[in-house]
């Protein structure tokens, strides 16, 4: 008797463990099935595959909820005989909230009918189905999805199924909401990135870069004259056409007229125009402030304006008025201001060579924009972009930076910074003989030096003569040697393409 006892015990309790072993095992089944999904449709599918195959199921079919249609979507379904789940198509009818059983399970209750006819949203394929079990699936107290499962005969669904359900169903919110999260996340960068390479060609994922970007946005959407600091070759032209083309003066005019170029006498004139015959000859010419009247005008490099120029634009942007050269009628102005220096020019007002007057007025908002070094994790991607540029430019698809190419490019200091990191991609284009651009193509040798590193000039010039010269070889190459086709390929001479093989040591082959 006693012993009888024992054994059914025994018997209850391995039984309970066994189902308790196999449920633990489902859970998990699902929980890796799940993970690693990052779509919901992907999310959908693996769970209703096995949610058939494991409870030996006619159909299993998840809906998920949609709020702003206001309704439930067929996300993935399957039935017993089908191979694979299906993902029915998006513009399938919506399953309005509280008609039939799976609307009525968003309610927060699980919903068993006997009847699977009562469920017009079941697919009209699904012949199999008698009784319909819909599950909800909640997260942070709301309804998200609803789970059904589809049994033969009228009492096909138990208390067991319910139970396993209500096991994965934390982990179906779980993953339905972060593949939410996740597509919103990648659409959102797809889209910022897209908008900023597209719209303004300004290429950088790095937090200093970001953090430039916010501030461009940012200041783009007010009138505020902004002063650009930043080293050479940083990008500060770029900034100032972003903050053009992100404002409301995007399609009035932007101009930009370069401080360092011209002459005192010639600055003038460009600045603010000239009336004729102030000089003998002198015809009627608008200035740039005129022209860019309505958009934006960039005073690049105002750093080297000369203290007279200096003090007349500083009135014009008191005034909000120009006065052509030789001229007595004001005109008023409406453009934004965008000034753009690599100089420090606190230290030019305390040396006296910039007005600080000027300087103030200038600096309402200020943008400095990082180096290269300061956002060296951009420098893959940025070699990448230039190479692509390159690439087409010399028609030479298919060129590649290999892996130690780029690790060469990251770990360089980048005195020019994007314009230093541009040329050598540029110029490893171009001299690089095979399909793959090495590290010794983009070394430091290859490199021309910023600046104020080395004479400007003199480095233009090596620049120059190097990428021709590998022109040169690049055209003999693909002429066999012959010289004439070479000069043709090149569009010169014969006899420049002779005089220059001398001149780079390239006439002995
Ligand atoms: N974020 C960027 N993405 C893509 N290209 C860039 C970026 N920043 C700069 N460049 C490129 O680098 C070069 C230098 O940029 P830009 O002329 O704007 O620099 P700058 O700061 O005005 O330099 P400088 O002080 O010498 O005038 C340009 O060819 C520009 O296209
Ligand atoms: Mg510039």
């Amino acid at each position: 008797m006693e012993e009888e006892r024992l054994r059914r015990a025994l018997r209850e309790a391995s039984s309970a463990l066994i189902r308790r072993i196999e449920e633990l095992s489902f859970v998990r089944l699902v929980g890796d099935a799940l993970t690693g999904e990052v779509e919901r449709a992907g999310v959908g599918r693996a769970l209703v595959g096995l949610l058939r195959d494991e409870l030996g199921l006619e159909f299993a079919g998840l809906w998920t909820v949609d709020d702003v249609a206001g309704g439930l979507r067929a996300t993935a379904w399957v039935r017993a005989e089908d191979r694979s789940p299906a993902c029915p198509s998006p513009d399938a009818p919506l399953v309005p909230f509280s008609s039939g059983p799976i609307g009525a399970a968003v309610g927060g209750t699980p919903v068993l009918v006997s009847d699977a006819a009562a469920e017009p949203a079941l697919p009209r394929e699904a012949t199999g189905v008698g009784s319909l079990f819909c599950f909800p699936v909640v997260a942070r107290g709301r309804t998200i999805a609803v789970i059904g499962l589809g049994a033969a005969g009228p009492e096909g669904i138990d208390a067991e199924h319910e139970r396993l359900v209500g096991l994965v169903a934390p982990a179906v919110a779980l993953a339905l909401e972060s593949a939410v999260f996740v597509q919103r996340l990648a659409s959102e960068n797809r889209s910022l990135r897209a908008e900023l390479t597209d719209r303004y060609g300004l290429i950088g994922t790095s937090r200093a870069f970001r953090q430039l970007l916010a501030t461009v946005a940012r200041l783009a959407e007010v009138d505020a004259t902004v002063l650009v600091l930043g080293a050479s070759g940083t990008g500060k032209e770029m900034v100032a056409r972003a903050l053009h083309h992100g404002g409301r003066r995007r399609d009035a005019p932007f101009v930009a007229v370069n401080c360092a170029a011209l002459p005192e006498a010639l600055l003038e004139s460009e600045l603010f125009g000239i009336e004729r015959g102030v000089a003998t000859g002198v015809e009627r010419r608008t200035g740039v402030i005129e022209r860019a009247s309505g958009g934006t005008l960039l005073l690049d490099e105002i750093g080297d304006m000369s203290p007279v120029v200096q003090a007349k634009l500083l009135r014009v942007l008191q005034e909000r008025e120009v006065t052509r050269v030789g001229g007595a009628r004001p005109i008023p102005l409406d453009v934004r201001v965008v000034a753009a220096t690599h100089r420090d020019l606190e230290r030019a007002v305390r040396d006296g060579s910039f007005r600080e007057d000027l300087y103030f007025r200038l600096k309402v908002a200020t943008i400095r924009v990082p180096t290269l070094a300061e956002r060296s994790e951009d420098v893959p991607l940025l070699a990448h972009h230039f190479l692509a540029r390159a690439a087409a430019r010399h028609g030479r698809a298919g060129l590649r930076l290999s892996p130690e190419a780029v690790a060469a490019l990251a770990a360089r200091p980048w005195p020019g910074n994007v314009r230093e990191l541009e040329n050598v991609i540029e110029q490893a284009a171009v001299m690089t003989e095979g399909a793959i651009i090495g590290p010794a193509e983009v070394g430091e040798s290859a490199t021309v030096r910023s600046r104020s590193e080395l004479d400007y000039r003199g480095a233009v010039g090596a620049a120059v003569d190097q990428t021709e010269r590998a022109l040169i070889a690049r055209a003999l190459a693909a002429s066999g040697q012959n010289r004439t086709r070479a000069a043709r390929l090149l569009g010169i001479g014969r006899r420049t393409l002779l005089y220059k093989l001398k001149r780079y040591g390239l006439a002995e082959p």
